[in-house]
């Protein structure tokens, strides 16, 4: 988020109105260098035009060193040669005038733009709560989808926890198909939001079902290319702001999209069956995990269509793979009869012993989300309640 430094209420008032919401505004320099201290990810610092100009040279030179990637835009009231040398020599990117909020806003963009390209997403508030379930398999066709959507529905299920199902499988996926919908919209039409998206659009490309909401994959292949991996990052993390559960469904690869999307994973589903190359690439799948120290400790191995008889046993897998079966669920006609229905099993066929095993991984996974989302909404009501009192020098809201 940026930072505006003015002293004076009514034009701290009318830039602020020029800036995202969330902005923090402090009167001073000393109070940004206590503000700072406390925050390592503001993009941006806005010098308000009547902060004396020396003021600003001498933050300048600090920042260099102490913030080296947040950027500084500095407003004044006329912009003379003078003031232009000045903030050459202190080397303050961008001097806009104080009346041009969208010269302003402009450069605060591309401060945000440099700070992502050199650290990553930047994002505000982190409000985070809800839990990142990811399913993976380095094999295609061994069930991920069909777990993912009986996670999601099964944790949605009772109704007392917000779940979006997101498919991560953007060039073939088929959660929506999978759950008989048909998205009016999908994850491609971030794209074009991307820099200024948030969940007030998000949520307009969320497809509704009866337990879950879902984020559909693209509806044609090539849609994948076009969705970087930071986008990935944002979307989760947006999501996890106002769902208690995001389970993400992914493509049988290690593409970049889902490498990022295990960055923001708090557990993760891995799907085997009994065969050579799938037991084969899911330990490569390991040591990548292992090489990339991503979701070390919240591993947990599915073994699916594990009462097929084909000579590999679930003992010969978590010998190979140095892990324990989590989860075996036995290979069953009514399984697949419930993808071809579009009602996923564990709504069509609740007492089955697949639904059962699913249902009671998914309340294992899932625990603890609800009581911390509790917890931080205990926390975050005075803080609400105090805000209306916090004017000009406080955060700004929606
Ligand atoms: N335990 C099971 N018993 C019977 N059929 C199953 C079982 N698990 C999955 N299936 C069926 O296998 C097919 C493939 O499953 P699914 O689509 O979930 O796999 P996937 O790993 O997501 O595949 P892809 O890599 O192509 O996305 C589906 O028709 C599904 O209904
Ligand atoms: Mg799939």
């Amino acid at each position: 988020m940026p930072v505006l430094v003015e002293h004076d209420a009514a034009w701290a008032n009318a830039l602020a109105a020029g800036l995202p919401s969330g902005t923090q505004v402090v009167p001073g320099v000393a109070e940004l260098g206590n503000w700072l201290a406390n925050q390592s990810d503001e993009y941006a610092v806005v010098l308000g035009p009547n902060i004396a100009l020396a003021d600003t040279v001498a933050l300048a030179e600090r920042l260099r060193y102490s913030h080296p990637t947040t950027g500084l835009v500095l407003l004044r009231h006329e912009l003379s040669s003078e003031v232009f040398q000045q903030a050459m020599r202190a080397g303050i990117p961008a001097v806009v005038a104080a009346a041009d909020l969208e010269g302003m806003a402009a450069a605060v963009e591309r401060s945000r733009q440099t700070w992502e390209a050199i650290r990553g997403p930047a994002f505000e508030g982190e409000d985070r709560h809800g839990k990142v379930i990811t399913v993976f398999s380095p094999k295609g066709g061994v069930g991920k989808t069909t777990v993912a959507v009986n996670i999601g529905v099964a944790l949605g299920g009772s109704g007392a926890a917000r779940v979006c199902v997101v498919d991560l499988d953007l060039a073939f996926g088929d959660v929506a198909i999978t759950l008989q919908l048909i998205p009016e919209h999908t994850i491609a039409e971030a794209v074009e939001a991307e820099e200024h998206l948030d969940f007030s659009l998000l949520e307009t490309l969320l497809t509704r079902h009866e337990n879950c909401s879902i984020l559909a994959a693209p509806t044609h292949p090539e849609g994948k290319d076009r969705i970087s991996p930071a986008l990935i990052r944002r979307v989760l993390r947006i999501l996890r702001q106002h769902f208690d559960y995001i389970v993400v469904d992914t493509s049988p690869s290690f593409d970049d999209q889902v490498l990022h999307a295990f960055d923001e994973t708090d557990e993760c589903i891995l799907v085997a069956t009994l065969d050579v190359p799938t037991v084969k690439n899911m330990k490569v799948a390991l040591e990548t995990l292992d090489a990339l120290n991503l979701v070390e400790g919240h591993r947990h191995l599915l073994l699916n269509r594990a009462d097929d008889e084909v000579g590999l046993s679930p003992a010969n897998v978590e010998s190979l793979l140095k892990m324990p079966v989590a989860t075996a669920l036995p290979s069953a006609l009514a399984v697949a009869n419930a993808t071809n229905h579009g009602r996923p099993i564990v709504l069509s066929r609740p007492d089955h012993a697949v639904s059962k095993a699913l249902v009671r991984l998914a309340q294992k996974l899932g625990a603890g989300a609800g009581a911390e989302k509790a917890v931080n909404n205990a926390e975050r009501q005075p803080i609400e309640a105090a805000e209306p009192k916090r004017r000009v020098f406080g955060r700004r809201r929606k």
